[in-house]
C-alpha cells in the first residue's frame, strides 16, 4: 500500500521506531532509518531488505543537532527520491522528583523530545509539501510519537517528560491546522507503557515494563500498527490522534 513512497523514521535503532520502520517497509515503503547507533540501524536495514523486499537507508544523526539532522534529511530525500512520511519517534528522558532534579537532565529531555521533533520537522517540511503536491499519493504525513503522558500527567515524577509530550501534542495540532490546505496530515500516536529499552532498562522512576501483568503489555508492533493505520488512509481521511494503552493500564 506504500509502494513508491519513502518514510523517515527517527529513533529507528530500537523499540517502537524499529518496529515502525519494519512495518512501513512491509507495506512497501523505502525507509530512511535515523538514530545515533549506526550498528543497530545497519542491522535493522539488513532485516528490512531481507524480509520485506523493501529498501532501507541508514543515517547516523543526533536529533538534538539541527545541522546534522538537516544533512541527514537532505541525504534521505536524495537517496529515497523525496520524503512522503516523517515519523518523529526518537525520544526518552528522565523521570524523578523535581526537588532533587538535575537541571541538565530536564534540559536534555526537552532537547530530545521537543527540540528533536522541531529539528526533524523543520528539515523535512519542504520535502513533505512537495510530496503532497505530487502525483504519487496526493498527501503526506507527519506522525509524532507522543505518549499517554502527553494527554494527562500520569503522576508525580513524570514532570518534564509529560511537559515535553504535551508540547509535541500542541505542536502537532498546530501543524495540522496550518498544513491542512497543503495536504500534509499531522498525526499523534500516544502509547501507554510499551515493552522497550525505555521501560526495561531499570531507569529510576521510569515506567516499568519488566513485571508480568498476566494480561500482557503493549509491544512495539502494537504501536507500529497504529502508525501504519494512520498513513495508509485514503488521502481525504486524516486520522489525527490515536491513544493506545495496555488493556489493564489505568492512568
Ligand atoms: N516505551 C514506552 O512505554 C513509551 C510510551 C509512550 C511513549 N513512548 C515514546 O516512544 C518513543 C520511542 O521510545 P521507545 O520506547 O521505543 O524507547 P527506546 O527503545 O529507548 O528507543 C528510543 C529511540 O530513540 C533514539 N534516540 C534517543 N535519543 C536520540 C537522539 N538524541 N538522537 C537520535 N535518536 C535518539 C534511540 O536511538 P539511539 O540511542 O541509537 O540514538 C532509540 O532508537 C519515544 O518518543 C518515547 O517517549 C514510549
Amino acid at each position: 500500500m506504500l509502494s513508491d513512497t519513502s518514510a523517515v523514521v527517527t529513533g529507528a535503532s530500537s523499540g517502537i521506531g524499529a518496529a515502525v520502520a519494519q512495518a512501513l517497509a512491509a507495506e512497501g515503503a523505502t525507509v530512511a532509518l535515523l538514530a545515533r547507533r549506526r550498528d543497530r540501524l545497519a542491522a535493522l536495514a539488513e532485516t528490512v531488505d531481507a524480509r520485506a523486499g523493501g529498501r532501507a537507508h541508514v543515517y547516523q544523526a543526533d536529533v538534538t543537532d539541527a545541522d546534522a539532522v538537516r544533512t541527514a534529511i537532505d541525504a534521505a530525500a536524495r537517496d529515497c527520491g523525496g520524503i512522503d512520511i516523517l515519523v518523529n519517534n526518537a525520544g526518552g528522558g528522565t523521570w524523578g522528583p523535581a526537588l532533587t532534579a538535575d537541571l541538565a537532565d530536564w534540559h536534555g529531555t526537552v532537547e530530545v523530545n521537543l527540540n528533536g521533533v522541531l529539528n526533524t520537522t523543520h528539515a523535512a517540511l519542504p520535502y513533505l509539501t512537495r510530496a503532497a503536491a505530487g502525483h504519487r499519493r496526493g498527501v503526506a504525513d507527519i506522525v509524532t510519537i507522543s505518549s499517554a503522558a502527553g494527554r494527562r500527567v500520569p503522576g508525580p515524577m513524570s514532570n518534564v517528560y509529560a511537559a515535553t509530550k504535551h508540547a509535541v501534542g500542541a505542536f502537532s495540532e498546530a501543524l495540522r491546522q496550518e498544513l491542512a490546505e497543503h495536504h500534509v496530515r499531522a498525526g499523534l500516536v500516544e502509547p501507554g507503557v510499551v515493552v522497550t529499552e525505555l521501560t526495561t532498562g531499570g531507569r529510576a522512576h521510569a515506567p516499568d515494563a519488566t513485571r508480568p501483568t498476566g494480561y500482557g503489555l503493549l509491544q512495539p508492533d502494537d504501536i507500529a500498527a497504529a502508525v501504519v493505520f494512520m498513513v495508509t488512509r485514503p488521502r481525504h481521511a486524516a486520522v489525527n490522534e490515536i491513544l493506545v494503552r495496555p488493556t489493564e493500564q489505568v492512568l
